[in-house]
């Protein structure tokens, strides 16, 4: 399969705007009372995120035969959970960055405390707009709730929190491969492994048509976060938006550290390889997942 990243990346940004604009239509307005903490939601996603949690939603309605819009409230509240998770990592109490997507971070703007509420409201308004989705659509609605338990699962304490808790208990200390692994797969593959299965589950995919997604996203969310450590280390902050050499400053075990550049990159690469691995029962109708984990490993923000 040819992958030419100047396209991808074409095409990955005209997804984004279009869920950008979904996104604006179901956060609550800045000027909803009070105003102070819809203009933090805002400020905290509105901004250089690239929106590929989402974008795995809508592919995975595609995939599963189904249209785009109808999933796209269950996207744009993925995207509020994961917003609300890097509001949340960036404060002093956790990784202390100052900068996220190319801006001064949450914190930094509207003060501690109200990070933290940000954070909390972006979290609470997520599951509001998935649940609220039911009225619109009773048929939706037994998929909706298993959906809604897939996500739930995933961004707690059992998924990504779980990755995060782990993540700080880990800070300074020698932590093995395995752990280092079960780690990235917990706080980053959680929420891209329900992202992908929301949008099909919510489009009636099949069970083997789930199964292959659920390992795909698997795969996709250890590629990432290798990616990730990678571009901690020599990413282009004009790009990435957010500090280079964070996991250093905070003594993170991550891939680059166990393994050096080198090796942690050919590792992403074999993830990718199994991410494509994992989607031999499709045909052409996967070719943008395929790019995508291609993507995960060349992209430089
Ligand atoms: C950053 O995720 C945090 C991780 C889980 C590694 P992204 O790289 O998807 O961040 P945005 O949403 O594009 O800013
Ligand atoms: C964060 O991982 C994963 C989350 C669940 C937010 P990182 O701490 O490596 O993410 P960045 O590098 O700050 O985006
Ligand atoms: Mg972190
Ligand atoms: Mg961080
Ligand atoms: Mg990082």
């Amino acid at each position: 399969m040819d992958f030419n990243l100047e396209q991808f990346t074409r095409e990955v940004l005209s997804r984004k705007k279009y869920v950008d604009s979904c996104l604006k239509e179901y956060l609550n307005p800045e000027d909803t009372y009070p105003a102070l903490i819809h203009e933090a939601m805002h400020y905290a996603v509105f901004n250089g995120g690239k929106r590929l949690r989402p974008i795995m939603v809508l592919e995975g309605a595609v995939i599963a035969g189904g249209k785009k819009e109808k999933v796209m409230p269950a996207a744009c509240a993925i995207e509020m959970i994961h917003s609300y998770s890097l509001v949340h990592d960036d404060l002093p109490a956790m990784d202390d960055d100052d900068f996220r997507r190319g801006k001064p971070t949450c914190h930094k703007v509207f003060g501690e405390a109200n990070a933290i509420l940000t954070g909390d409201a972006l979290l609470t308004a997520a599951f509001e707009l998935l649940a609220g989705t039911i009225d619109k659509d009773e048929t939706m609605a037994d998929n909706l709730i298993r959906v809604i338990a897939l996500i739930s699962r995933a961004a707690g304490s059992r998924g990504m929190i779980g990755g995060q808790v782990l993540d700080l208990e880990s800070e300074g200390k020698n932590i093995d491969y395995e752990t280092l692994k079960t780690l990235h797969t917990l706080k980053t593959g959680e929420l891209f492994r329900a992202s992908l299965k929301t949008g099909a589950i919510l489009c009636d995919m099949e069970e083997s048509g789930l199964e292959a997604l659920d390992n795909y996203s698997r795969h996709f969310g250890l590629a990432f976060q290798i990616s990730d450590d990678i571009l901690d280390v020599k990413g282009d902050e004009s790009f990435t938006g957010k500090p280079v050499g964070s996991d250093e400053k905070n003594l993170k075990i991550t891939y680059p550290k166990l393994f050096g550049l080198d090796k942690a990159y050919e590792l992403a690469q074999e993830s990718v390889k199994n991410c494509i691995d994992s989607l031999k029962i499709f045909g052409n109708e996967a070719d943008f997942l395929r790019q995508l984990a291609c993507f995960t490993i060349k992209r430089n923000s």
